[in-house]
């Protein structure tokens, strides 16, 4: 293939790319978003391979990492469970930094290469904070993966004096990075660069170890934001554009989605990348520095009375969150809705950004279970509705359902933005235990005097609910 050839097929796949994202932006669109992504990337990959970069004993060499790199991801994409896929997108990234180091030290030591001064500055800055911004996605990325699957603790580690250790280790990084520039030999350099990825490394772990379990969403969507970057950096090292543009498009949606994420937690940006949330130190703007201990008393149903109250509902909000993911009911969910509607009873869906533990996963279940969009909504359109809601069904979900957050100034979560159930005339709350949620954090809502609690596993109760409904 010829050059210009190839520089065709990546404009055709950037193109693709970016009508990928826009397409993601809508559950209706999504489908054809994902075919745009796969027919850029395959076209990417086809124009590479046989691009005039690649010598035909070079081909050999890319099919077969192929066909064992492809192979595991679709062995790993078939058999990870859905509640499993934040911490696969965790591993995902670290990879991407890995690619970045390797990529970089490779560019370092690669003798065909033959710059002249400022091109070979421009050069080695590429290389240096490629690999610098690689190794801290590496190692934060292989970090935030082991605090999501439970292999380390979700409590933030906090060293003393952890913000002058990140000052130290950034100046240390200025320092090597001006000894790796003056390097006479590329011996020297080497020595420079390798000391620079072991700071970088441990500058990764240190940071995200300092994070807690409930700001980790933002954590891995900041992760993704630099493994974008990362490859961007990659593609200045092999001269790649579409690779650039690529990166770019990565770095950049992932910064924009870690804010969305950050307004969704009412958390900021800078305090979440500084860490410490959720260390079990008490809410700095509680007076005397306590919580307030819930009021009022616990009262649990049946599924017979919950089936009574849905059946004598006119007005009926569903809540799904993390529990429903986890029992997998989301098909019964749907064919509860789906009587309810029969019946004559409006029926929504409330979908709050961060339910669940990653964004979107919520949409993804309840599209696969083929609920109708138009009656999925999102926090901000369905919140003003629940006053004049009949029953609003909780399923598996709590934290984004806690007044705590909206009311209670003192709550570890207060100012984050949550579905406001506790208005409906009636709550059923659906869940195995008094359990906390993610955050940790007790939930008023179940003392309230119009809430209901049905205690039991969700699909199993939505089991027992659907055939009570159809008797
Ligand atoms: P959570 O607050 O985690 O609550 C889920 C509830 O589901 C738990 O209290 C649990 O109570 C219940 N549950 C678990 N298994 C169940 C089962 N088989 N049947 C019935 N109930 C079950 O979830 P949420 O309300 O969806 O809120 C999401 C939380 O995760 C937020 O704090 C958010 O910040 C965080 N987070 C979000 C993301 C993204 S991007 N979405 C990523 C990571 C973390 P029992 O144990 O009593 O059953």
């Amino acid at each position: 293939m010829s050059q210009s050839l190839a520089t065709v097929a990546y404009l055709g796949a950037a193109i693709l790319f970016v009508l990928s994202l826009g397409g993601l932006s809508n559950p209706e669109t999504s489908r054809r978003g994902n075919l745009f992504g796969m027919t850029g990337m395959v076209l990417a990959v086809l124009a590479t391979v046989f691009g005039p970069r690649v010598s035909p004993a070079g081909i050999a060499w890319i099919v077969a990492a192929l066909v064992i790199g492809g192979g595991i991801g679709l062995y790993a994409a078939k058999t990870v469970k859905m509640t499993q896929m934040p911490e696969l997108v965790a591993l995902m990234h670290s990879l991407v930094g890995l690619a970045a180091c390797l990529v970089g030290f490779a560019s370092y030591v690669d003798t065909s290469l033959h710059f002249q001064g400022a091109e070979q500055t421009i050069h080695e800055v590429e290389i240096y904070v490629g690999i610098l911004i690689g190794a801290i996605t590496f190692s934060g990325s292989l970090i935030a993966f082991g605090k999501l699957n439970g292999k380390i603790g979700g409590k933030p580690v906090l060293l003393p004096g952890r913000h002058w250790l990140n000052l130290a280790a950034l100046l240390l990084a200025i320092w090597f990075g001006g000894q790796f520039l003056d390097a006479a030999t590329p011996g020297a350099g080497m020595t420079a660069l390798v000391v620079m990825t072991l700071i970088a490394l441990l500058f990764g772990v240190h940071m995200v170890m300092a994070i807690g379990g409930a700001d980790m969403p933002v954590v891995v969507s900041m992760l993704n934001s630099y493994s974008g970057w990362a490859a961007a950096a990659t593609g200045f090292m092999l001269n790649n554009d579409l690779l650039i543009v690529t990166g770019a498009l990565v770095g950049s949606s992932g910064a924009i989605l870690s804010y969305i994420m950050c307004q969704a937690m009412n958390r900021n940006f800078v305090s979440v990348i500084a860490g410490g949330f959720g260390a079990g130190t008490p809410n700095k703007a509680a007076p005397g520095g306590k919580t307030a201990q819930p009021q009022g008393e616990v009262v649990a149903v049946n599924a017979g009375e919950t089936t009574d109250m849905l059946r004598e509902a006119r007005s009926v909000i569903i809540v799904p969150g993390y529990g429903m993911a986890v029992a997998q009911a989301q098909h019964t969910v749907y064919e509860i809705a789906r009587i309810l509607r029969e019946k004559g009873v409006t029926v929504r869906f409330a979908i709050h950004p961060v339910a669940g533990r990653m964004p979107g996963h919520m949409n993804v279940l309840l599209a696969e279970a083929k609920v109708p969009y138009d009656i999925v909504m999102e926090m901000d359109e369905i919140n003003e509705e629940f006053p004049d809601t009949d029953v609003a069904m909780v399923i598996g979900a709590n934290d984004i359902v806690n007044p705590g957050a909206a009311q209670d100034p003192t709550s570890p979560i207060a100012g984050m933005p949550v579905l406001e159930v506790w208005k409906a005339r009636n709550s059923i709350v659906m869940k195995r235990s008094m359990a906390s949620g993610y955050a940790g954090v007790d939930n008023p809502l179940f003392y309230k005097e119009n809430n209901r609690m049905l205690f039991g596993d969700a699909k199993q109760m939505l089991n027992e609910v659907l055939v009570a409904l159809r008797a």
